[in-house]
């Protein structure tokens, strides 16, 4: 039997995870915003140059928060690609809201922004842009979209973390950005996620809901003598002991970002060879973007050989993914009206895309055999 296996994901501690997980014990607080949720929100703040971020229990959370924040209503309208995760929809049809899915880009698969402004009605709540694999959408054009119908941009950047569209970090263009922590992502705490909020006017609303809907922030900073229910929330903060476990691998930024460069650069320079030889689409990077390193996806030329390559890895110890189905075509997808031949790219990008391992322990050793593995399947 073969001996390789190289995970898709593997968690990894980087720092000093376990010195401040009991650190955050020894200081007798290990419910949420104790010292070590403080040291995350004051890092994302000062590393992003944002207004605020609020620590939460999951991107998916985040998002929740930015429709509640948004007053997202039954009839209302919600902009978002067709080809991404359920929560970024999941967050907005929970408040009654009626997604309408956009067709994504066929070299970035980010929504379209050529398609965008036809997409608007009076309806319109709130635009979702996904920064896919940590990669910028066109967001001037999205800004100026958004900005001229006055409607609000949440950016779900669950993979984007530090990267840069025009020189400017993702999760800084819109009104609000959902983080993700979740085990796959560049830096983690298992579970977790975060609302960076650029709009100095939701902050003390967003503190309420991420509160059970109490002002518990504002008594425990003196500005209130009792604390009361104000408003609906609920309760996405997480423990201190996840934002200790957090706050040791963003100490590690520097050396997080730069492994994941170098994973990244060996499998596009291994790979450009054989993708260009057997018609697989890596993935293209615009002149305006510096990606987050999040993740190393392709496109092999059809659903069949997709499957083959992926089953015949896992026979050889390798273990690589596909990622999203089109959500216009799940079954929820389709009780809010979405037929085949909707959103074309979406539906064809799905069938074709797979994502290599990628994780923060990932050995050059452990491509080169991916890479070798790669160019030995048989199309
Ligand atoms: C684009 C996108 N948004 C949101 C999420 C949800 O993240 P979480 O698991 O932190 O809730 C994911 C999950 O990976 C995602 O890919």
């Amino acid at each position: 039997m073969n001996a390789l296996k190289v995970d898709f994901n593997r968690p990894v501690v980087v720092g000093k995870e376990f010195e401040y997980m009991q650190q955050a014990i020894e200081n007798g607080h290990i419910s949420g915003d104790g010292p070590f949720t403080k040291k995350c929100h004051a890092f994302l703040e000062q590393q992003l140059g944002i207004q605020k971020a609020l620590l939460t229990t999951s991107c998916t959370h985040a998002l929740e928060m930015s429709a509640i924040l948004l007053d997202v209503q039954p009839g209302d309208e919600v902009i978002m690609p067709d080809f991404t995760f359920v929560s970024t929809v999941n967050a907005f049809v929970l408040r009654g809201a009626s997604p309408v899915f956009l067709d994504v880009r066929p070299d970035t698969l980010n929504l379209d922004e050529s398609k965008l402004e036809a997409a608007i009605t009076p309806r319109t709540k709130a635009i979702v842009p996904v920064h896919y694999a940590g990669i910028g959408c066109e967001m001037d054009s999205i800004m100026d979209i958004a900005t001229r119908h006055g409607i609000a941009v949440v950016e779900d950047n669950a993979h984007g973390l530090f990267g840069k569209y025009r020189g400017k970090y993702l999760g800084t263009f819109g009104s609000m950005a959902s983080q993700s922590f979740h085990e796959t992502k560049n830096f983690t705490s298992g579970e977790g996620g975060a609302l960076l909020i650029n709009d100095p006017v939701l902050v003390e609303r967003a503190e309420i809901i991420r509160e059970k809907g109490t002002n518990r922030a504002r008594f425990f900073r003196g500005q209130v003598d009792k604390y009361t229910w104000v408003d609906i929330g609920s309760s996405y903060l997480p423990s201190d002991i996840l934002a200790a476990f957090l706050f040791a691998q963003f100490e590690q930024r520097e050396k997080i970002q730069f492994h994941r460069k170098q994973v990244w650069e060996l499998y596009n320079l291994g790979l450009k060879d054989w993708a260009g030889a057997h018609d697989v689409q890596l993935p293209h990077i615009p002149a305006d973007c510096e990606q987050s390193y999040h993740m190393f996806y392709m496109l092999l030329p059809t659903l069949e050989l997709r499957q083959k390559l992926i089953a015949y890895l896992r026979e050889r110890g390798v273990y690589s993914v596909f990622h999203y189905l089109p959500l216009h075509l799940s079954d929820m997808g389709r009780s809010f009206g979405g037929k085949t031949g909707d959103c074309p790219v979406t539906e064809r990008v799905s069938d074709q895309l797979i994502r290599l391992p990628f994780h923060n322990s990932l050995t050059g050793n452990e491509q080169e055999q991916v890479i070798d593995l790669l160019q030995g399947f048989s199309f």
